[in-house]
């Protein structure tokens, strides 16, 4: 298998979940517009993973380099990554969330084409193997690795095989409960949930998590 692409790994999102992945034992390639800020950043995880296999990349070679790509841009960002011939036939990790403010308030922005960005994604690439997933975990919380992380991680793809895959990835976080949401048209509640958090977190200065009760234990 060929490690994971994490564009736009130099933020705190995709920076933790290089930490993460790299300290499941992953090999990383974390992508950034700028190769220098690529490799300051997969120094950073060096330093929490020592002895882990991180490298550093631009993003369309980590891209190109990887079969399983985490997407950790701003949504303004996105675009140029969605292209059907790029991402076919690839596992494509979406944490994207189209936020913004309205007064104090966070919202959802429209995603113009689609309900959610997990669904513009497969709209787009319709041979890549999306999965919407992370996008309620703060980058606070990735970032204090090799801890352990508290809550759930919710995740919805229309595919059995790359729902498998990342629920792999989940169980070694430690702690973190993998949770099968369904198909990729529950990413829109996904992702309002996010905004939910963040003026949850604004409101009482925190960092919040998700955790759902009443689900029956795995099998
Ligand atoms: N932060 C959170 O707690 C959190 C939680 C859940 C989901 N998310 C989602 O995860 C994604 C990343 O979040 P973040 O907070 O890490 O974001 P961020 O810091 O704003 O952006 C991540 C990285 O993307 C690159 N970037 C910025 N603008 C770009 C553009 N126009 N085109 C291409 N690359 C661009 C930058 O890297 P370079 O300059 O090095 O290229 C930046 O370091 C977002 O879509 C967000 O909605 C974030």
């Amino acid at each position: 298998v060929t490690p994971i692409a994490v564009l736009g790994g130099t933020g705190p999102e995709g920076l933790g979940l290089a930490m993460r992945l790299s300290a499941a034992g992953e090999a990383v390639v974390l992508g950034s517009r700028a190769l220098d800020r690529a490799r300051e950043a997969a120094a950073k995880v060096r330093t929490v993973v020592p002895g882990g296999r991180i490298e550093a990349a631009e993003n369309f070679d980590a891209l190109r380099q990887c079969d399983r790509v985490v997407m950790a841009v701003p949504f303004e960002g996105l675009d140029p990554f969605l292209d059907a011939s790029r991402l076919a036939g690839k596992l494509v990790v979406d944490v994207v969330v189209s936020l913004g403010f309205v007064g104090s308030i966070c919202h959802v922005r429209p995603v113009p084409g689609a309900a959610s960005v997990g669904e513009l994604i497969k709209a787009r690439a319709p041979e890549a193997l999306v999965v919407s997933a992370f996008k309620n975990i703060a980058a606070g919380r990735l970032l204090t690795a090799p801890a352990p992380i508290e809550g759930d991680c919710l995740m919805c793809t229309d595919d059995a095989g790359a729902r498998d895959e990342v629920t792999g990835w989940v169980r070694r976080i430690p702690n973190l409960r993998p949770i099968d949401a369904g198909p990729l048209a529950i990413a829109r509640y996904l992702e309002g949930l996010t905004a939910l958090q963040i003026n949850l977190n604004r409101r009482h200065r925190t960092e919040t998590a998700v955790t759902i009760l009443g689900l029956p234990p795995p099998v």
